[in-house]
């Protein structure tokens, strides 16, 4: 051969190597053994073109189906695209859905900026109070999210999941449930428990670990090949390919998963009980405090915390200092971004999970039972020193 060719048709590496870590498999092209497997070139049948899955995706897949306690995961480009492959493969126009209002921001946004104008009828519920009144003849799939996003309260999803299953005997078509399992990364909730359906995730959180990647998963509960089926063929159809590289960064994640959860549980635990006693702050908003709505059901749903919490700063705080008109009017906001600004270790982004503390505001968050106002603030607590973190709060609290 010329050098040329030589350079695209090398000889095969030696084998009998093994190593401890997962190899990385890149491809688009999968080498197909003979015309007749051209056949069998379909989702199903993984090794036939890239996009249906290269080893290291089928691997992160088969294991993260295997943490959940799953039958089958798909794995995809980020979390937010795994909660719109679950709502696009399952839902038609005249199919109605219920969300929680306090589901992640983007997921409420599929819902009101492309599923209703599509056609589809979408509703928010109060996620504490009872289901069975919003279900309609025509729902089709209930999402759930424990604890919310933001304001963290934890659902009923035992009396709710009742609910469902009452409304689902007296239907043929049957009612999908899903969840937004990401707090929980799989392990600290077993969703599959419950009955619900299928559970998503940001990988990009938890299991990625390292605020370096972006993908999301989406696992079927029991074996239901009508699901299997909507779920494969919309993943195929909207091109979701997930990285290899990517998905090795969540193998390795994987590995000191459970390490990382602890340290992160303690640490979080020890900061928000900090804050609870903070003169500056009115509430602490962390599931496994009584203060936390919905508390009571967190305790018998999960078997640990993870490392998200908010906090309400008092109003006399924010307000301190200013006039009656200007603490009236969003001037009262500018005292949270001093409060920010001030912050050192913590840094401002918006994604949680990895090994770095993150801080975000989010005023005037809506929610059907409270009003938290301007002073509603989320941690995400990262790997560094608990005292640090502390001390690094009081000095902006000061
Ligand atoms: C609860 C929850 N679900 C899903 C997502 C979306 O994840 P991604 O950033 O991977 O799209 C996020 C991101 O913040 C989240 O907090």
């Amino acid at each position: 051969m010329d050098w040329r060719s030589k350079l695209l048709h090398a000889a095969p590496a030696p084998v009998g190597f093994e190593s401890l870590a997962p190899a990385t498999y890149r491809g688009s092209t999968t080498v197909l053994p003979d015309l007749p497997a051209t056949a069998n070139a379909t989702w199903r049948q993984p090794y036939s073109y890239g996009l249906y899955g290269t080893p290291t995706v089928l691997d992160l897949a088969q294991r993260i189906a295997d943490l959940c306690g799953g039958s089958h995961t798909f794995i995809v480009p980020s979390g937010q695209a795994a909660i719109a492959l679950v709502s696009l493969a399952l839902l038609r126009p005249g199919n109605h859905v219920l969300l929680p209002e306090n589901i992640y921001g983007t997921s409420a946004d599929l819902a009101q900026q492309y599923l209703i104008p599509m056609g589809v009828e979408a509703d928010f519920y109060d996620a504490m109070q009872p289901l069975a009144a919003h279900i309609r003849g025509n729902t089709r799939l209930i999402w759930f999210e424990a604890p919310g996003s933001i304001t963290m309260e934890t659902p009923d999803l035992r009396a709710q999941m009742a609910e469902v299953q009452s409304a689902n005997a007296v239907r043929s078509e049957k009612i999908v449930t899903a969840i937004d399992d990401t707090y929980s990364s799989g392990v600290l909730l077993r969703p599959f428990d419950l009955d619900i359906d299928i559970a998503v995730q940001a990988l990009t959180k938890y299991i990625g670990g390292h605020s370096d990647l972006l993908l999301g998963s989406v696992t079927i509960g029991a074996k239901n090949d009508a699901i299997y089926e909507a779920l494969g063929n919309t993943h195929r159809i909207l091109g979701l390919n997930a990285s290899p590289d990517d998905a090795s960064l969540a193998l390795r994640g994987l590995q000191t998963l459970a390490v990382r959860l602890e340290a992160l549980e303690k640490s979080t635990l020890q900061i928000a009980k900090w804050c609870a006693n903070h003169p500056a702050i009115e509430t602490v908003l962390h599931p496994a405090f009584p203060t936390c709505s919905g508390h009571e059901s967190f305790k018998t749903l999960f078997t640990g915390s993870a490392s998200i919490f908010s906090f309400v700063l008092k109003r006399e705080f924010l307000e301190a200092g200013l006039s009656r008109e200007a603490a009236a009017s969003e001037v009262a906001n500018a005292k949270v971004a001093e409060v920010i600004s001030r912050l050192k270790l913590f840094k401002l982004g918006y994604s949680w999970g990895g090994t770095t503390s993150v801080v975000m505001a989010y005023p005037d968050t809506p929610r059907i039972q409270q009003k938290y106002g301007p002073g509603l603030i989320r941690l995400g607590i990262g790997l560094e020193d608990p005292a640090d973190l502390i001390a690094d709060l009081a000095q902006a609290l000061s």
